[in-house]
C-alpha cells in the first residue's frame, strides 16, 4: 500500500521550502552536478561550498580535470577527506574524455559504470541533468522512505535493501510528470537533510507527515533499522 500523492507533495514542498540556491543547482551541466554529488557523498554542504568553488575555478570542465596531474587534484581536495573520492574523480574524468568523447553519459545505468559513481549518485546526476526517471537512495533518503513506509526490515541484509530500492522506484513521479524529476530528487534530499532528521525529526513541518507510518506510530527515530554498518 503506497502513499498516494507522495511525489507531488515532495515536489510542491521543495518549490517553496527546499534548498534552491546552492551553487550546483540551477544548472544542468553534468560536470558541475557530478562534482557536487561526489563532494557531498560523505561531506556536509557547508564544508563543500568553498572546495566546490575553488575546484571549478581551477578545473572549469571535465577536459581540464582529466588533463591535470593527479597531485594537483589531490592538493585541491586536501581537507575534504575520503581521498579515494579524488582519485576516482580524476579517473572518471579521464574515462569520460577517452571513452565517451568528453560528454557524460545520460542514463543512470551508464553513469554507474564510471569510477566513483554508485547507483544513487548515478540517479542523482541523470535525474538532475537529464530528467531521467531514476530513483536515488542515499543515507538521508533511506531514512525518509523507511519512515514513510514503516519499512522495518534490517537494511544490513542485501535483500531488504533491494526491496527498499523497489519501493523507491514505485514512489517516483508518474511517467507523464517526468519534468518533475529534478525537483523530486532534490526534495527527497532536502527532506532528509532539513526535516526528517535522525533523532528529532520536525514532523509538524513535514509535507508527507499525513502519509507517514512512522510518525503515526510515534516512532520515527526507530527507522531505518540497520544492525551492521
Ligand atoms: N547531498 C547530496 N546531493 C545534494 C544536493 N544536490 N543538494 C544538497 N545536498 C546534497
Amino acid at each position: 500500500q503506497l502513499p498516494a500523492g507522495f511525489a507531488g507533495r515532495v515536489v510542491r514542498w521543495q518549490r517553496t521550502h527546499g534548498r534552491n540556491e546552492l551553487p550546483w543547482q540551477n544548472t544542468r551541466d553534468p560536470y558541475r552536478v557530478w562534482l557536487s554529488e561526489i563532494m557531498l557523498q560523505q561531506t556536509q554542504v557547508a564544508a563543500v561550498l568553498g572546495y566546490y568553488e575553488r575546484f571549478l575555478a581551477r578545473f572549469p570542465d571535465v577536459a581540464a580535470l582529466a588533463a591535470a596531474p593527479l597531485d594537483d587534484v589531490l592538493a585541491l581536495w586536501s581537507g575534504l577527506g575520503y581521498y579515494s573520492r579524488a582519485r576516482n574523480l580524476h579517473r572518471c574524468a579521464q574515462e569520460v574524455m577517452d571513452r565517451h568523447g568528453g560528454a557524460f553519459p545520460r542514463t543512470a545505468l551508464e553513469l554507474q559504470s564510471l569510477p566513483g559513481i554508485g547507483p544513487s549518485t548515478a540517479a542523482a546526476i541523470s535525474s538532475f541533468c537529464f530528467g531521467e526517471r531514476a530513483a536515488i537512495l542515499d543515507g538521508n533518503v533511506k531514512r525518509v522512505l523507511t519512515r514513510v513506509l514503516g519499512f522495518g526490515a534490517d537494511l544490513s541484509v542485501a535483500g531488504n535493501e533491494r526491496a527498499l530500492w523497489d519501493h523507491a522506484r514505485a514512489l517516483l513521479p508518474a511517467r507523464e510528470l517526468n519534468e518533475n524529476m529534478p525537483r523530486y530528487t532534490q526534495g527527497l534530499m532536502d527532506l532528509g537533510a532539513t526535516l526528517c532528521l535522525p533523532r528529532n525529526p520536525a514532523c509538524l513541518l513535514c509535507p508527507v507527515q499525513p502519509q507517514c507510518f512512522a510518525s503515526h506510530e510515534g516512532q520515527p527515530q526507530a527507522y531505518p533499522v540497520k544492525t551492521r554498518k
